[in-house]
């Protein structure tokens, strides 16, 4: 039996008609980029964030460029965020000439500490900018006060957290900006690069819909150094036929994790939590374990799908070396790198794909599952 990390034509299968049809319209239409489909899908995304605007831009790496740049983010500017997260956040900071100053995560939520964060801010701290990892909110109080206390900017990579909510906060409400996603492999996925960027701030809306187009308000005319950074009309209409089935997915999600816990419960081995009154939408569902590597390793002759996120904390990357950190300075970073895997918990997986799981990894344990 062979068991996907992720199976996207099992989801198209369900929306296919719905997807060729708004896909079909807008080759009928020939208006390509920043159209009707993306002004609907920015109004949609921001009713779901609780805030007043969206900028659909040409990925979530761009969102988070584009978000810098919109604080006003350059050389001289630090910018406290996690060593355990994906490339582009900390990348985006380094394109702007601003230094990237990382802090520690917790081992239970895989998110920046927000104690280790308020202890990184320095005067020179624009930005504070966190990263709800695989679907966990961060403490968005907590957060909210730092920033306040430190004078710096919030803004969120949520790039992992659409759907996401906890603390009294929906995902893209806790900072001034937020950025997502829609990676085609995200919770919602369109079929090539898209992202977006949300703020409930009117002049913060407006700089970045200037600088998403090359910095013009008017054609030819550029207040900024922008980007060409836009989201497309095929993106969009792809995303709005999946959205509506976002709250479905993302429960199904939870579904697959609440069992996956219940399974395991009783193996040594770290199972992800939610912290009371948080709503976890599992982007990725990842346990911890000493023995990691024999595990995939086990997992991958068995055909079950699985990977590690993130095998290299981004401190000790090659190309941020000039940053002058070094193994150990973030020890629950390095140690989450050793230990985590994710496992397949996409909507689709089946129930005989999940007692599959379940049974290998009781198996590897050498335990029969029940
Ligand atoms: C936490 C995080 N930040 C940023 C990104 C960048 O998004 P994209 O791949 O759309 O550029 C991703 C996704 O890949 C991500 O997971």
């Amino acid at each position: 039996m062979q068991i996907p990390m992720l199976d996207l034509k099992a989801q198209f299968a369900g929306i296919k008609e719905d997807v060729l049809a708004a896909v079909h319209e807008v080759f009928d239409d020939q208006w390509f980029i920043l159209g009707p489909r993306v002004k609907s899908l920015e109004e949609k995304i921001a009713a779901l964030c609780h805030v007043r605007h969206a900028v659909g831009v040409s990925s979530g790496t761009d969102a988070i460029l584009m978000a810098l740049m919109a604080a006003g983010v350059g050389p001289g500017d630090e910018v406290v965020t996690t060593p355990y997260t994906f490339f582009s956040t900390v990348s985006s900071i380094v394109r702007l000439g601003a230094k990237p100053v990382l802090a520690d995560i917790e081992p239970d939520t895989f998110n920046i500490d927000p104690k280790k964060a308020a202890s990184a801010c320095t005067s020179k701290t624009r930005v504070l900018l966190p990263v709800h990892l695989f679907g966990h909110l961060i403490n968005g109080k907590e957060f909210r006060s730092i920033a306040a206390e430190k004078n710096a900017l919030l803004i969120e990579d949520a790039a992992q957290a659409i759907g996401a909510r906890g603390g009294g906060f929906e995902a893209g409400e806790i900072g001034s900006m937020a950025c997502y996603s829609f990676y085609p492999t995200k919770n919602l996925g369109g079929i090539g690069d898209g992202g977006m960027v949300v703020t409930d701030k009117d002049d913060i809306a407006a700089r970045l819909r200037i600088l998403r187009v090359h910095g013009g308000r008017d054609k030819y005319v550029h207040s900024y150094v922008g980007i060409n950074g836009r989201l497309d009309e095929l993106q969009a209409a792809v995303l709005l036929v999946k959205l509506p089935h976002l709250a479905r997915w993302n429960e199904a999600r939870r579904t697959i994790a609440s069992r996956y816990k219940e399974a395991f419960a009783g193996l040594p081995i770290t199972l992800p939590i939610e912290r009371p009154g948080f709503y976890h939408t599992y982007h990725q569902f990842v346990i911890r374990l000493a023995d990691r590597d024999r595990l995939q390793q086990y997992l991958r002759e068995h055909g079950i799908g699985n990977d590690i996120y993130y095998p290299i904390p981004l401190h000790l990357q090659e190309c941020f070396q000039d940053l002058g950190y070094k193994k150990g300075d973030f020890p629950i970073a390095e140690q989450c790198a050793k230990e985590a895997l994710a496992l397949p918990a996409y909507p689709e997986l089946s129930q005989e794909s999940q007692d599959e799981v379940i049974a290998r990894i009781h198996a590897f344990f050498g335990k029969a599952h029940a």
